[in-house]
C-alpha cells in the first residue's frame, strides 16, 4: 500500500507540473484527492489492514494528500501569476505615443455664410425672425400686392400642395407675417433667413430649393437713402472694403420704387472683364420701399409709416465670395468641397 501511494503521489506531481492551464489543474485535482480518486480509494481499504499498519498508512496517505495539494496550490498560483503577467503586457499603454485625431465636423458652407449674414445684421440693430416654408397664397402673393392673377406671380414658378397652399417661393412672406403679428404703431426691424422652392430646373445656377434672406425696416421716416446705407454696409463688411454698390430700377409687386443692387467686380473693380462680363458690376439682390399698399394689408399707416425690404440668396453670396462655379454644390454634400470651407 505504501509504494501504491507513494507511486500516486509520484504520478500526480508529474501531472500538476505537466499542467498549463488552471482548467488542467482543476482536473488533476479532481482525478486525484476527488471522492472517487485513488487515494480514498486506498484510505478505503485501510479496514482491512491490521492496527499497526493502520496509523502508519493513515499518516502516510494524509501527507501524500498534503503534498499534492500544496504542489496544487503552488502551481495554481503560478498559473495565474503568470497570466497576470502576460495581460499587463498586452494591456501596456504607451503613453509617449501620439494621440489618433477624432475627426471632427464643421458647419456647412450654408450655414457659415447665413450665420455670417446674420451677424452683421444683427450688429445694424435686426433680429433674426422665421416663418413656414409651407405658406398660403395670401401670405406669398396675396399680401405682397400679388392678387390671383397677377401677371407678375409667373416670376416665380411655384410648387403648389392645394389651390391655396404652396412651398414659399420667397421669404418675403415673413414680412407681411411679422407686421401683421404687430399693431401697426410700432416698428419692425428684422431679417429672416430660410429655404424657399421654385419649379425651376435645376443647372449650374438655378435649383428648385434654395435659401434666401429677406430683411425689412419699418418705421417712421425710414428713406431710400437708409437703404442704400445699410446696403453699402453690408456689401463692404462681405466683400471687402474696397468694393462700390450701385442700385439699378428693376420691379417688383411688393416694393415701390424697386431696385436691384450690384457690386463693384472685385476683379476689375469696375472697368469690365470676364467675371463680371464685361460690366464691371455683378448682381447681388432684389430690394425697394415697401409698397404702401403692402403697409396698409399689414395695419400699417402708410401715410405715417415708410419702410425698405430686402431679399438676397447666401448661395449666390457665397459663390461670389468664394468663387463657387455651381450652385449644385450646396445640396450634393461632396465632403470634398466642404472640407475647404471648414475653419480650423
Ligand atoms: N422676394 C424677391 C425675390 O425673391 C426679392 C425681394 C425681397 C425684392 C424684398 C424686394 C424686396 O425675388
Amino acid at each position: 500500500m505504501k509504494e501504491r501511494l507513494q507511486e500516486l503521489k509520484q504520478e500526480a506531481l508529474v501531472k500538476v507540473k505537466e499542467a498549463t492551464t488552471l482548467k488542467e489543474l482543476q482536473d488533476v485535482r479532481v482525478a486525484y484527492l476527488g471522492k472517487k480518486g485513488p487515494i480514498t480509494e486506498v484510505l478505503r481499504g485501510m479496514g482491512k489492514l491490521s492496527k499497526e499498519e493502520r496509523p502508519v498508512i493513515g499518516e502516510l496517505a494524509n501527507t501524500v494528500r498534503q503534498d499534492i495539494a500544496s504542489a496544487l496550490d503552488e502551481k495554481k498560483e503560478s498559473i495565474e501569476a503568470e497570466a497576470l503577467e502576460k495581460q499587463l503586457a498586452e494591456e501596456t499603454i504607451d503613453v509617449s505615443l501620439p494621440g489618433r485625431p477624432a475627426p471632427v465636423g464643421g458647419p456647412h458652407l450654408l450655414t457659415s455664410i447665413v450665420e455670417e449674414i446674420e451677424d452683421l445684421f444683427i450688429g445694424m440693430g435686426f433680429e433674426v425672425r422665421e416663418g413656414p416654408e409651407v405658406e398660403t397664397d395670401y401670405y406669398n402673393f396675396e399680401a405682397l400686392n400679388l392678387p390671383k392673377g397677377h401677371p407678375a406671380r409667373d416670376m416665380q414658378d411655384s410648387f403648389y400642395i392645394t389651390e391655396d397652399i404652396l412651398m414659399r417661393t420667397h421669404t418675403s412672406p415673413v414680412q407681411a407675417r411679422t407686421m401683421n403679428a404687430i399693431d401697426g404703431s410700432k416698428s419692425v426691424k428684422m431679417i429672416c433667413p430660410g429655404k424657399v422652392y421654385r419649379r425651376d430646373t435645376d443647372d449650374a445656377t438655378h435649383s428648385h430649393q434654395f435659401t434666401q434672406i429677406e430683411g425689412l425696416y419699418v418705421d417712421e421716416n425710414v428713406r431710400m437713402s437708409d437703404l442704400k446705407g445699410v446696403l453699402d454696409r453690408f456689401a463692404k463688411q462681405m466683400f471687402g472694403e474696397d468694393r462700390e454698390i450701385r442700385l439699378r430700377p428693376s420691379f417688383f409687386p411688393f416694393t415701390e420704387p424697386s431696385v436691384e443692387m450690384d457690386i463693384s467686380c472685385k476683379v476689375c473693380h469696375g472697368e469690365g472683364c470676364h467675371v463680371c462680363k464685361k460690366t464691371g458690376w455683378i448682381e447681388i439682390l432684389g430690394a425697394g420701399m415697401v409698397h404702401p399698399r403692402v403697409l396698409e394689408m399689414a395695419g400699417y399707416d402708410s401715410q405715417k409709416y415708410s419702410g425698405f425690404a430686402f431679399g438676397m440668396g447666401p448661395e449666390r453670396i457665397a459663390m461670389l465670395k468664394y468663387g463657387v462655379d455651381d450652385i449644385r454644390h450646396f445640396y450634393t454634400n461632396d465632403i470634398r468641397f466642404l472640407k475647404q470651407y471648414h475653419k480650423a
